[in-house]
């Protein structure tokens, strides 16, 4: 599928997001495990999100959706079935690498794989501390890469691990894994990744306690279902605040949208570069914050973005190098070479796909610089099979001069379905060819 963009017209109006990803992932993920039901309320129906729930029902949990709610039926930690076929994470890192914490420790054998992109991405992070506490797995590529295959073990080992990557993946599947340890299991990051994992295990009634970077669990615990309500995803929301920056005489309203202080840094770094962003209406829904967003269009300037802050926004690089190339001056991004594996190499995608619609874009080893200032072209972009890509692509689209389309635009689904509705909704010209 193709999206043709045309530019000229300013974002106005209200909207929502589709419900957050990570948070999506970890509440049906811990929902299974746990004792009792859980419903969830604004759970994601984008194509990563249904990966989790399809492993789950290949696992025997009961799943029943009904208006916008889920409902699912705990197993508690033990009470998976064995899968009779190979568990299918498309292209869901999330789903594979958090669900690898869970069936390590279950009575039964498991392989679970995923597309193309996901078979190419690194699992020799997670899968070598999970043997360190005795789980036993094999993979391709020395037990790096998936497909995976797992034999459950009765009881893990505690173990004290320092990360080297800031990996909210590897942290969540450790301590998903720590629940059946016989002690206490501790992660130490290298610095603050997404924590909806800890907040999701208390909210379950788990004692997660947490010391500066250092994140522990114990595994005497029982876990009870109730309920959650997800915020809207601020990664995607990030996508519409960023286009109404660009696009003069925008002025959008995204309503809901989780502020969870270990996903904010995009709203820090935009209003760096002098966006106009007001957040109100702040709450709690469960353990996690919401608020509505606004943000209307001002002029931009570079900005440097690199060390801690980067975990904290490393989803929104690829739409914030579209900011970049609208704003006056240089921005450089550094430290931020786990770009390379996510669902496509994003460093080398957007300098090929910006350059292509005139841009100014450099690769670092770990980074961009992007020359700014300099007006876009449209150009006939492709996402590389990667959601955020065709989204940030399509942003682009709107503020150049003459029509873009961005190809391969169907895997924008992955974690935004509706994405070109919203923007329609909101006064863009987006139209769907093919
Ligand atoms: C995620 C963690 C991040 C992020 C990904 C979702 C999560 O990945 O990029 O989109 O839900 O825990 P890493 O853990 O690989 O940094």
């Amino acid at each position: 599928m193709k999206l043709k963009v045309l530019p000229g017209k300013p974002l106005q109006g209200m909207c929502r997001v589709p419900g957050d990803k990570s948070i999506s992932h970890r509440a049906a993920l811990v929902a299974a495990i746990a004792e009792g039901v859980t419903v969830i309320r604004n759970y994601q129906k984008g194509a990563d999100c249904l990966s989790t729930l399809r492993c789950l029902r290949s696992l025997g949990v009961g799943i029943e959706e009904a208006d916008g709610e889920i409902q699912i039926n705990g197993k508690g930690l033990h009470g998976f079935q064995e899968p009779d076929n190979v568990l299918d994470a498309g292209n869901s890192g999330t789903t594979m690498r958090l669900l690898l914490g869970i069936l390590v420790a279950q009575r039964f054998f498991s392989v679970i794989t995923g597309d193309r992109s996901l078979r190419r991405r690194p699992m020799g992070r997670v899968v070598r501390p999970l043997q360190e506490m005795g789980a036993e797995i094999w993979g391709r590529q020395g037990g790096t890469k998936a497909p995976l295959a797992i034999k459950g073990v009765p009881f893990l080992k505690p173990i004290s691990y320092q990360m080297p990557v800031a990996s909210a993946q590897v942290k969540s599947a450790l301590l998903l894994a720590g629940l059946y340890a016989e002690g206490t299991t501790t992660v130490i990051q290298p610095a603050p990744t997404r924590d909806h994992t800890e907040r999701m295990l208390r909210s379950f009634g788990v004692q997660v306690d947490v010391q500066g970077l250092a994140v522990s669990v114990r595994g005497d615990g029982k876990l009870s279902g109730g309920e959650v309500a997800v915020p809207g995803d601020i990664s995607s929301a990030a996508f519409l605040m960023v286009a109404a920056s660009i696009l003069p005489e925008s002025k959008v309203l995204i309503k809901d949208v989780g502020v969870n202080p270990t996903r904010t840094g995009i709203i820090e770094v935009l209003r760096e570069m002098g966006a106009e962003v007001v957040i109100t209406n702040e709450r709690m829904w469960g353990d996690e914050p919401v608020a509505d967003i606004q943000i209307s269009s001002s002029a931009l300037r570079g900005v440097e973005v690199k060390g801690d802050r980067i975990p904290r926004l490393i989803d929104e690089i690829p739409v914030l190098a579209v900011a970049a190339v609208n704003a006056e001056g240089t921005t450089e991004i550094r430290d931020a070479g786990e770009l390379r594996v996510k669902e496509t190499d994003r460093l080398r995608a957007l300098a090929t796909e910006l350059r292509k619609m005139g841009a100014s874009v450099r690769e670092l080893p770990d980074g961009l610089v992007i020359e700014g200032g300099k007006p876009l072209q449209g150009a006939v972009t492709h996402s590389w099979g990667d959601h955020r890509m065709a989204m940030a692509l399509t942003v682009a689209g709107l503020a150049a001069s003459g029509p873009t389309v961005v190809e391969g635009a169907e895997c924008i689904d992955v974690s935004f379905p509706g994405f070109s509705d919203t923007l329609r909704s909101l006064g863009a010209v987006v139209d769907v060819l093919e």
